[in-house]
């Protein structure tokens, strides 16, 4: 692209929210409308900042927050953290998005912002967006299915089941099927007003403030979800992934380093003969969890490669991975490698992976429908448990570990899904799933690109 042509393109800014499981698809969205004509600035925050060189072909401006603690101390509430981090990035968001613009009054053609996309969890940021008079499209980073339980909310409030209680747990959600009770967003642990007013303002803000949504999902595995949205909400809903495939980036950005030296040693591994576990960049679990899971899987007899991430224990503070129960690494040694982070695409895609135990965030979830892995699933909070309930029983790809982690059931589950029956037959639904997933063509993000540039 010359210069010249890069000054005559729209703007589309962005602003995902800054974690992980968020900055990842927001990027690969931005890689895939800079490749369809339009430039891309992303407003960021210095929070988790997104680094640069990984996306020479797009701009990055910092957005200088102040966040307070509740916002960055790992652990917290994470009701109470998502309504701090909207309070305190408004301002700093708004401010960074009127000088762009002031830009364009300057007379600078690179600044013809065309809209905004934001992470639609902002939702202040959203407000803020819409409140300058510019276009504001909602990237949910999570399920259709999620996004449509979030609509339900007022109707479930009236009829009781949120807040969900424990007489209810089992109780089927009408219209939400396969979802039950104890499926729906509940954080435990979470101030249930505080939840309640985040859904609120989540579900407001996209009614009130955004042109339209964007999910990272397909048709091929969401299509009654997205239509029923589109029933429900009175503006467009594009399905424009899985992201991280149409991208084609050669990796996540990630904002921890990938240990790439197990690559190499599933390299050595027969096809399908290992188990890879790994609860995502966020979940942590109790001490004793953690350590039913090292024996359930020392038990099991099964080949695996762990991520052991810093603050995936409670308690254990966040420098260093939590240490691993005494006797283990002898126990398991030449069938077991554990990590402090794996390159997860890679090692997804990789022949000699037969299942993954994962926590189900739906970018975990995506990744492993897309390399057609079954999953043994052990959501932790939010939409991870709606993902679980569709790769259980709605897609039949993978099994629970259990609802309490005891090393007895965890070895039983692990060898049933490595290598029994039940196990097969879950391999080769996922190897059909793949296929729905992944026949997603480029025609919806053609779509987005041109409902963008008619804003
Ligand atoms: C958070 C929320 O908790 C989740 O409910 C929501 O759906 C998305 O954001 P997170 O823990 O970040 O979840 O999980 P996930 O969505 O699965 O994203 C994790 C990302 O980190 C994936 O893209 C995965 O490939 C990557 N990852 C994880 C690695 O690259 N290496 C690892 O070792 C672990």
């Amino acid at each position: 692209m010359m210069a010249g042509q890069e000054q005559h393109r729209r703007r589309v800014v962005l602003f995902p929210l800054p974690f992980q499981g968020h900055i990842s698809p927001m990027l690969h969205l931005g890689a895939l409308l800079h490749a369809r004509g339009l430039a891309v600035t992303v407003l960021h925050t210095g929070f988790n900042a997104p680094d640069p060189a990984r996306h020479p072909e797009l701009g990055f401006v910092p957005i200088h927050e102040a966040f307070p603690a509740e916002v960055t101390s790992p652990g917290a509430d994470i009701a109470r953290q998502l309504l701090a981090l909207n309070a305190a990035s408004e301002g700093p968001f708004r401010e960074a998005l009127a000088s762009l613009l002031r830009l364009r009054g300057g007379g600078g053609h690179q600044a013809d912002v065309a809209c905004a996309v934001v992470d639609g969890q902002c939702y202040a940021a959203l407000r803020a967006a819409a409140q300058l008079g510019v276009p504001v499209l909602a990237l949910r980073t999570d399920s259709a299915a999620t996004f449509r339980s979030l609509l339900a909310y007022p109707r479930l409030l009236d009829a009781g089941y949120v807040p969900v209680t424990e007489e209810r747990l089992d109780e089927p959600v009408p219209d939400l099927e396969p979802l039950r009770t104890r499926d729906l967003i509940r954080i435990d642990g979470s101030d249930a007003d505080a939840l309640r007013r985040l859904l609120a303002r989540v579900a407001g803000a996209v009614l009130a403030s955004a042109s339209g949504v964007v999910f990272n999902t397909s048709e091929g595995i969401e299509a009654p979800e997205l239509a029923a949205i589109r029933r429900e909400l009175s503006r467009p809903a594009f399905a424009v992934g899985p992201l991280h495939l149409l991208s084609r980036a050669p990796a996540e950005q990630t904002l921890r380093a990938p240990d790439r030296g197990c690559l190499a040693w599933l390299d050595a591994r027969p096809p399908r003969s290992v188990l890879y576990v790994s609860l995502g960049s966020v979940a942590a679990v109790s001490r004793a969890a953690f350590e039913e899971t090292a024996w359930g899987l020392a038990g099991s007899g099964v080949t695996f490669l762990w991520v052991v991430r810093p603050g995936s224990v409670t308690g254990a503070g966040d420098e260093a991975p939590p240490p691993l129960p005494d006797g283990f690494s002898e126990e398991t040694r030449g069938r077991g490698k554990v990590v402090a982070w794996a390159p997860q695409r890679e090692v997804l895609a990789h022949a000699a992976i037969g299942a993954f135990w994962t926590h189900c965030g739906w970018n975990s979830t995506l990744e492993s429908v897309c390399e057609g892995v079954p999953m043994l699933v052990q959501p932790c909070f939010a939409d991870q448990m709606a993902n679980a309930r569709y790769v259980t029983h709605k897609w039949g790809v993978g099994m629970e570990v259990g609802e309490v982690i005891e090393r007895g059931r965890v070895a039983e589950a692990v060898a049933k899904l490595m290598v029994g029956e039940d196990g097969a037959r879950m391999r080769e639904r996922a190897r059909h799933l793949q296929m729905q997933a992944t026949a997603a063509t480029s025609s919806a993000m053609d779509s987005l690109v041109q409902y963008i540039l008619s804003l």
